[in-house]
């Protein structure tokens, strides 16, 4: 792969600047122990700089084999690389409006199924483009959308179920595509959170018409910023692709003319005979693309994409079973059944009764250096940006505003280990004793 460090006291030189400046120790009590973190390496950073060397900046090669091996290791058909997993979600919902999908295309007025509880551009898309979202509740412990009630949800403007995999744990996929066929609904699994995740022993992010991922820095793999959107129905590979690179109709790569060997004869639209088919659009599209020293860093952390996990899920389990002997006070997560999750965070509600403050826990875990995070936007329709936004609740939204008051949560990043867990507990038992 690395085409350009062939002067090995320059590899040399490389590795050990990126090894100084990779190497984090974090000992517990002295330094701030985070709650989502990067794990890099001299080999992420040589290949990033062999990338620069090439001197080509946009989407090429290295692109071009991640989007290769992402989908080969997640056992999709197609993926698309881009700048983010915003950008992803906001790729895979637009695929879903176009105008070659006929009846089945998105429009808007229509309503898309899935949760306050979350981040807000898994739904940003579906308000953006004029759909109506119908919330449901979520279950406490999965923190997954209340499977059971999705069908009664279903209207006949329902044309979507668009949910993330909350924390890495996979949302009742037997229930969401058993709903799905019944009622000819697309499904986006928005897989930012949950990379490397079962369901029935099968990946998630494969199950949906579209699966969206994230590598920002906290994730399971990064690239600085990027993200994808992996594509398992054949018909919407060349619409997302059109979506991603400014609508065009031509899917030349950059840099490439006349791929099609068409360039200059056809009749599209009402545009003369013969005008330049790179320059034809057949959707009003975006760029998302990222560049190939994004895909470069990514295809370095693919490789370690596995161990990664493995370590989130000890991690995980280290951490449930330190808190054990919390359950009075805290509600633990659980891992939706037939699944194996991959986990992001480790989240906590506090019981109904408890005389704990959830804000009150949070401040003092932060005071002594330790890293948390609320379940994101806590109950999206409550933040200010959706007030005046049109949406549909089902029943009651109570345990989505549980864990929007109750809930947080603690990191598994592979960058933790069971040192920095038994500091958080002694803390935890200082603030309990505290009460
Ligand atoms: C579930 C979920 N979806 C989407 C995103 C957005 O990803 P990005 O930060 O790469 O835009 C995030 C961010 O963490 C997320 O948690």
């Amino acid at each position: 792969m690395i085409q350009n460090l062939v002067n090995q006291q320059l590899v040399d030189s490389i590795k050990e600047i990126a090894r100084a400046k990779t190497t984090k120790i974090i000992v517990p009590g002295e330094n701030y122990i985070p709650v989502t973190g990067k794990v890099l390496d001299e080999d992420d950073i040589l290949l990033g700089v062999d990338s620069m060397l090439d001197a080509w900046l946009t989407a090429g090669r290295f692109s071009d084999e991640f989007e290769r091996k992402l989908a080969s290791y997640m056992g999709s058909r197609f993926s698309f690389l881009v700048n983010s997993g915003s950008s992803a979600n906001l790729l895979a919902f637009y695929a879903l409006t176009s105008p070659k999908l006929g009846e089945r295309a998105i429009r808007p007025g229509d309503e898309i199924i899935t949760v306050a509880a979350g981040f807000p551009t898994t739904i940003n898309p579906m308000i953006q483009f004029g759909c109506i979202p119908v919330f449901l509740d979520i279950d406490i412990p999965s923190y997954n959308i209340k499977a059971d009630q999705i069908e009664s949800a279903i209207t006949p403007k329902t044309k979507a179920i668009m949910l993330a995999h909350t924390l890495g744990n996979p949302f009742n996929l037997d229930i969401v595509m058993q709903i799905a066929k019944k009622y000819n609904l697309w499904v986006i699994e928005d897989d930012c959170d949950s990379l490397g995740a079962t369901f029935n022993g099968k990946k998630t992010g494969t199950f949906g018409d579209l699966a969206t991922l994230s590598f920002y820095p906290a994730h399971h793999i990064t690239m600085g910023e990027g993200g994808a959107v992996l594509v398992n129905n054949a018909k919407l590979k060349k619409i997302t692709e059109s979506f991603r690179d400014w609508g065009r109709d031509c899917w030349c790569p950059p840099g490439k003319d006349n791929t099609c060997g068409e360039r200059y004869c056809q009749k599209l639209g009402d545009l003369p005979e013969g005008y330049d088919h790179k320059y034809t659009y057949s959707h009003i599209g975006f760029n998302l693309k990222a560049t190939d020293m994004q895909a470069a860093l990514g295809l370095s952390q693919l490789k370690k994409a596995d161990s990664f996990i493995e370590k989130r899920r000890l991690n995980h389990k280290l951490l449930y079973n330190k808190l054990k002997p919390f359950e009075e006070h805290f509600i633990l997560p659980e891992s939706t059944l037939n699944s194996d999750p991959s986990w992001f965070g480790f989240m906590l509600t506090i019981r109904d009764g408890s005389k704990i403050n959830r804000n009150d826990l949070v401040e003092y875990l932060e005071k002594n250096k330790i890293g948390t995070r609320l379940l994101f936007g806590g109950n999206l329709i409550k933040q200010p940006a959706y007030k005046n936004s049109n949406y549909r609740i089902l029943n009651s939204l109570d345990n989505t505003d549980k864990i929007m008051n109750d809930g947080f949560w603690l990191g598994v990043w592979p960058g933790l280990n069971e040192d920095h867990y038994d500091y958080i507990i002694g803390v935890l038992y200082k603030f309990l004793n505290k009460q």
